[in-house]
């Protein structure tokens, strides 16, 4: 109640996301994904208003309601992601990035439909630019949160990438257990940062989200 209050925990503050899954094409009619409702980033966008905040939501096609008061851009691939987020990043305090982003693309999108032939055929895949770390590596940074699903070694393979993309704390989320994470309308995380972490135990996504900020708000003004 303390909220109705005292100044919102981030009242001033922008926030920019990214969500959902990022479409790669393989010809007009065909593309390659990764598993993604886009529930948790909208979550997040959702909480940080509530909270106060200015919020630009960068989303990947997912078929949700924008919330009251987010600034929203579509995009499908992950070069597009990118090219939405980076001229955002300076006017920005907090970046969350929430997004399943196709690690790789197709190397040479056709034209026009791809006929089937061959009982086998081979796509050629290039990697894909890091949107989280690109972020991170900018001269004027905001305070840079990634998230990580994991299905093994949650803690080792969270914290290798905290450090190597250079972030200021990390949401990880053991996808191995079926029941939460991914397509649910609850997650439980573990979040790590340099000197620490903390367990955020299964709850539903919209009050995972306001602890996760809340984290990230008490981080920040620490
Ligand atoms: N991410 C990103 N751009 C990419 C790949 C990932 O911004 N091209 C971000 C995701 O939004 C997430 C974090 O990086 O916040 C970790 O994504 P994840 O797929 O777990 O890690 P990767 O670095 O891609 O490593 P891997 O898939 O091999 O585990
Ligand atoms: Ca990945």
């Amino acid at each position: 109640a303390v909220e109705f209050f005292g100044p919102k925990l981030l009242q001033g503050m922008s926030v920019l996301l990214t969500a959902g899954p990022t479409r790669e094409a393989i010809d007009p009619v065909r593309y390659i994904s990764n598993h993604s409702s886009g529930k948790m980033g909208f979550a997040l966008a959702k909480a940080a208003a509530d909270m106060g905040a200015k919020v630009t939501l960068v989303a990947g096609p997912v078929n949700l309601p924008t919330p009251n008061g987010v600034s929203r851009v579509n995009v499908e691939s992950a070069q597009q992601m990118l090219d939405a987020v980076m001229p955002q990043v300076e006017q920005h305090q907090i970046f969350i990035g929430c997004a399943a982003v196709a690690d790789y693309r197709i190397a040479e999108v056709a034209e026009s439909k791809i006929k089937k032939s061959a009982e086998q055929m081979q796509l050629a895949l290039v990697r894909n630019p890091d949107i989280l770390a690109s972020v991170a590596s900018h001269a004027n940074r905001p305070f840079t949160v990634g998230f990580a699903a994991e299905t093994n070694d949650v803690e080792q393979y969270a914290r290798g990438k905290l450090s190597r993309k250079k972030l200021d704390m990390i949401a990880a989320n053991d996808v191995s257990n079926t029941n939460i994470g991914f397509n649910s309308d609850s997650n439980a995380l573990t979040v790590f940062w340099s000197d620490g972490s903390t367990e955020l135990p299964a709850v539903d996504k919209q009050t995972l989200a306001k602890q996760l900020l809340t984290l990230i708000a008490n981080k920040i003004t620490k």
